[in-house]
C-alpha cells in the first residue's frame, strides 16, 4: 500500500479554504477580510474589526452599534467563575487560569453539543462569539485584581473594549492614547489565518462540541513559547541581554547553541511581519509624543532586531509580531505574564470567525498516520517479561 504524504508541522498543506484572512509571506502582507492590516489599524476599532471577521464585510454604524452594546452589556461573567478563580494558585500562569475560566463557561452555559438546529442558527452562534470576546478582558483583569489580594473591578459599559481593559487592570481612569494602542494591538492580533491555535478550533470545533472547548484549547495553544506565548519570551530575553553593548555576544552565544532568538522567524512570512513594522512605528511615535518611555528595553529591542536581521535574514528570518508587542505592553506597564493573555483576547474574534467557518461546512477532522512501530506483537505476561 502506497504510504500517505506526510508534511513534517503540515508545512505547505492547505487544511480549509477560507475568506476570513490572506497572508503574502513573500511580501510581507496581512489583510483581513480583503483590507490592509495598516488600514485597519489607522481606520477601525478592534469592536469593529471583530464583527467584520465574523461577518465578513464592514458593518453598517446600525450593526456596528448593536454589537458594542451586546460587547457592553456582557462584559460581566458570572460570580460562580469568579469562586472558581478564588481557588486557582495565585502563583499559576494567567494563560493556565484563563483556559481553565473559559473552558467553565461552558458549565453554566451547558451545552455540551451542537444540535443541526444550532449549527445553522445564525444570531444563536452570533450571540455565543459575541458574548466569550465580551468576557475574556474581564476574566483576564479579575486575575489580575485577585492575584493581588484585590477584588475584581467591575467592567465599565461607558467605555470601549481596549479603554475598559486597562480601567479593569488597574482601577485609573484609562490614558486615551494608551487605550488607543492597545485598541491599535488588539487588532493586529485579532486574526492570522491557520496558525496553530486557529488550526486547534477548526480540529476541535469540526467535533460540534461547544465553542468553550472550542477556545479553551485554542488558548491552551496559543500559551506556548513557539506561537503566542514568544512575546513574554522575548520580553525575557530583553531583559537578560541587560544592554545594548551586551547583544551581539548574546545572539552569538545563543545561535552557537542553536538557540532561538525569541519573536524571530515565522513559517508563513519570509520577510519582516507587517505587524511588527506598525508596532514598532507606533512605539516611536508614540515615544517622541510623551506618551511613552523610550526605555532602555526598547532600546535594545532595536539593537537585537538590527543584529539578528543581519544574521537571520539571509534564511528568511525576521522579527515577528510579537518581537514588539511584548515590549510594548511592558512599556504601557502591563506585567509580562499579562501579553499571552492579551493575546487571546484579541485572537478570541478570529478564532470564532473560524469556527463559524467551519461549521457552516463542516467535516470532522480525521487525517492519517505513517506508522513506525512494532506489528503482531505476541503479548507477555508480566511475571515472564525481563
Ligand atoms: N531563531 C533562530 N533560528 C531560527 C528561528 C529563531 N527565532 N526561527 C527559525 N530558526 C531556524 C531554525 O533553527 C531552523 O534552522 P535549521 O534549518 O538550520 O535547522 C530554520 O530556521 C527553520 O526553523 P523552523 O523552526 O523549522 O521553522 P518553523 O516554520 O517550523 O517554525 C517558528 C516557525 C516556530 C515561528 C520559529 O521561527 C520559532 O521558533 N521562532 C521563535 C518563537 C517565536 O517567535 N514564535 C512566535 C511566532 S509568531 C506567532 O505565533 C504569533
Amino acid at each position: 500500500m502506497a504510504e500517505p504524504n506526510f508534511a513534517p508541522g503540515l508545512e505547505g498543506v492547505a487544511a480549509t479554504h477560507s475568506s476570513i484572512s490572506n497572508i503574502d509571506g513573500a511580501a510581507g502582507l496581512l489583510s483581513y477580510r480583503g483590507f490592509a492590516i495598516a488600514d485597519l489599524v489607522a481606520h477601525s476599532s478592534f469592536e469593529e474589526v471583530a464583527l467584520l471577521l465574523l461577518d465578513g464585510v464592514l458593518p453598517s454604524a446600525a450593526d456596528l452599534g448593536e454589537f458594542d452594546r451586546g460587547l457592553r452589556a456582557h462584559r460581566q461573567v458570572k460570580y460562580n467563575v469568579r469562586e472558581i478563580m478564588k481557588f486557582m494558585p495565585v502563583t499559576g500562569h494567567p494563560m493556565d487560569m484563563l483556559h481553565c475560566a473559559v473552558a467553565s463557561l461552558g458549565m453554566f452555559y451547558p451545552q455540551q453539543e451542537l444540535s443541526d438546529a444550532e449549527r445553522e442558527n445564525t444570531p444563536h452562534l452570533d450571540a455565543m462569539a459575541m458574548r466569550i470576546i465580551a468576557r475574556m478582558p474581564t476574566i483576564v483583569a479579575m486575575w489580575e485584581q485577585m492575584r493581588f489580594g484585590n477584588d475584581p473591578i467591575p467592567p465599565r459599559p461607558d467605555l470601549s473594549h481596549a479603554a475598559n481593559f486597562l480601567y479593569m487592570i488597574s482601577g485609573r481612569e484609562p490614558d486615551p492614547a494608551l487605550a488607543k494602542i492597545l485598541d491599535s494591538c488588539l487588532i493586529l492580533h485579532a486574526e492570522h489565518t491557520i496558525n496553530a491555535s486557529t488550526f486547534s478550533v477548526l480540529v476541535t470545533g469540526s467535533t460540534l462540541t461547544n465553542p468553550y472547548h472550542v477556545i479553551g484549547g485554542a488558548i491552551g495553544t496559543l500559551a506556548g513559547p513557539l506561537h503566542g506565548g514568544a512575546n513574554q519570551k522575548v520580553v525575557e530575553m530583553l531583559e537578560e541581554i541587560g544592554s545594548v553593548q551586551r547583544v551581539g555576544a548574546y545572539l552569538d552565544e545563543r545561535m552557537a547553541n542553536k538557540g532561538k532568538i525569541w519573536g524571530f522567524g515565522h513559517r508563513i512570512y519570509k520577510t519582516r511581519d507587517p505587524r511588527a513594522a506598525i508596532l514598532k512605528e507606533m512605539m516611536e511615535n508614540l515615544a517622541s509624543h510623551g506618551h511613552l518611555r523610550h526605555s532602555r528595553l526598547f532600546e535594545i529591542a532595536i539593537e537585537v532586531e538590527r543584529q539578528a536581521t543581519e544574521r537571520l535574514g539571509p534564511k528568511g528570518i525576521h522579527a515577528n509580531v510579537d518581537f514588539y508587542s511584548g515590549v510594548l505592553y511592558h512599556e504601557m506597564g502591563i506585567k509580562a505574564d499579562l501579553f499571552t493573555p492579551i493575546f487571546a483576547m484579541a485572537r478570541s474574534a478570529g478564532w470564532l470567525a473560524h469556527w463559524r467557518e467551519q461549521l457552516a461546512d463542516n467535516r470532522i477532522f480525521r487525517p492519517t498516520q505513517v506508522y513506525t512501530g512494532e506489528q503482531g506483537q505476541g503479548y507477555i505476561p508480566v511475571v515472564q517479561r525481563s
